[in-house]
């Protein structure tokens, strides 16, 4: 029989069943190489970012400080604020993860990590669950297929708790879970458990755009990330001001994420998408440079 999709079926209700934490389980198991995922720990949230607020409403008070490592995904100011916390701004170091833990247990902090990326790594490089770092047992992680597949708008998120954090999946009120859309967990599973190859691909032709990214730019500083799909450009050396994104936009017709929505660190620089064909990077590319030409 020819597979039935659940809308053919009319099955657009509630999310039901543990599938979709299994697919992640084994996701983590085969690419991370990390068993410590237990479907008991986790959540069905709405989306990563809600899934972030509901983690600090378990952990924090109202009023309290919440910790963001910027330069970050610009609606973390949004969110964390709208919860009813404090914004404390630090921006990224090259500290390592298992530092991160050690200070947070020895300042009794809790971690909350966005890992919606973690599926997109760049050839040569391991991505690292927070969860799996020792001294990072009661921390809590966001995943998604929503990076590496391009699920958006089919939303999903899993709330993955450390083993002593377990407790606190027990505050994620009822209410959270059945926001998820049916059909969105429908999809990140069948991602996680499915979409190897299709990721594969992906993370080769990322991989080439990067490289490609790489050759050509003007004298602009780009480092080679480990990981996303997103190219942050150091554009300083060019003289043109505190927001490059609108001189590019103006003069070059190419449009780029203006670093000044990430926060501290962002000045100066620009976010570029490299999730796109190679021709496009290679026409954004030469655009950018007859803008600073
Ligand atoms: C770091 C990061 N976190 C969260 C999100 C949003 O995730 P969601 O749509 O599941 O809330 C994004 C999307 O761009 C992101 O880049």
């Amino acid at each position: 029989m020819a597979h039935e999709w659940p809308a053919q079926r009319g099955d657009t209700g509630w999310p039901a069943g543990t599938a979709y934490p299994q697919a992640l389980a084994e996701f983590a198991r085969q690419r991370w190489g990390w068993d410590g995922l237990t479907v008991e720990r986790t959540a069905l949230v709405p989306d990563v970012m809600h899934g972030v607020v509901e983690a600090l409403r378990v952990v924090t008070e109202a009023g309290d400080a919440v910790v963001v490592n910027c330069p970050v995904y610009p609606p973390f100011y949004e969110f964390v604020a709208h919860a009813g916390r404090r914004i404390v701004k630090a921006p990224l170091s090259a500290a390592e993860l298992t530092a991160v833990a050690g200070l947070a247990q020895q300042y009794g902090v809790r971690v909350v990590a966005d890992e919606i990326h973690a599926p997109v790594v760049a050839g040569g490089a391991r991505f690292v669950p927070y969860l799996s770092v020792p001294g990072a047992e009661n921390g809590l992680s966001l995943m998604s297929a929503s990076k590496g597949w391009n699920l958006a708008g089919l939303r999903g998120g899993l709330l993955v708790a450390g083993p002593a954090a377990a407790g606190d999946l027990v505050h994620v009120p009822f209410g959270v879970s059945v926001s998820t859309s049916h059909l969105g967990v429908i999809a990140h599973t069948a991602a996680f458990r499915d979409g190897g190859e299709w990721l594969d691909a992906l993370l080769t032709g990322l991989d080439e755009n990067r490289r490609l990214l790489a050759e050509h730019l003007p004298a602009i500083r780009y480092q080679h990330g480990q990981a996303t799909y997103l190219a942050w450009l150091d554009c300083r050396a060019l003289g043109l001001g505190d927001d490059p994104a609108t001189v590019f936009l103006e003069s070059g017709r190419v449009a780029l994420n203006s670093g000044l929505a990430f926060g501290t660190g962002g000045v100066g620089h620009v976010r570029l998408n490299l999730a796109t064909a190679p021709e496009l990077i290679t026409e954004a590319v030469r655009r950018l440079t007859s803008a600073v030409g």
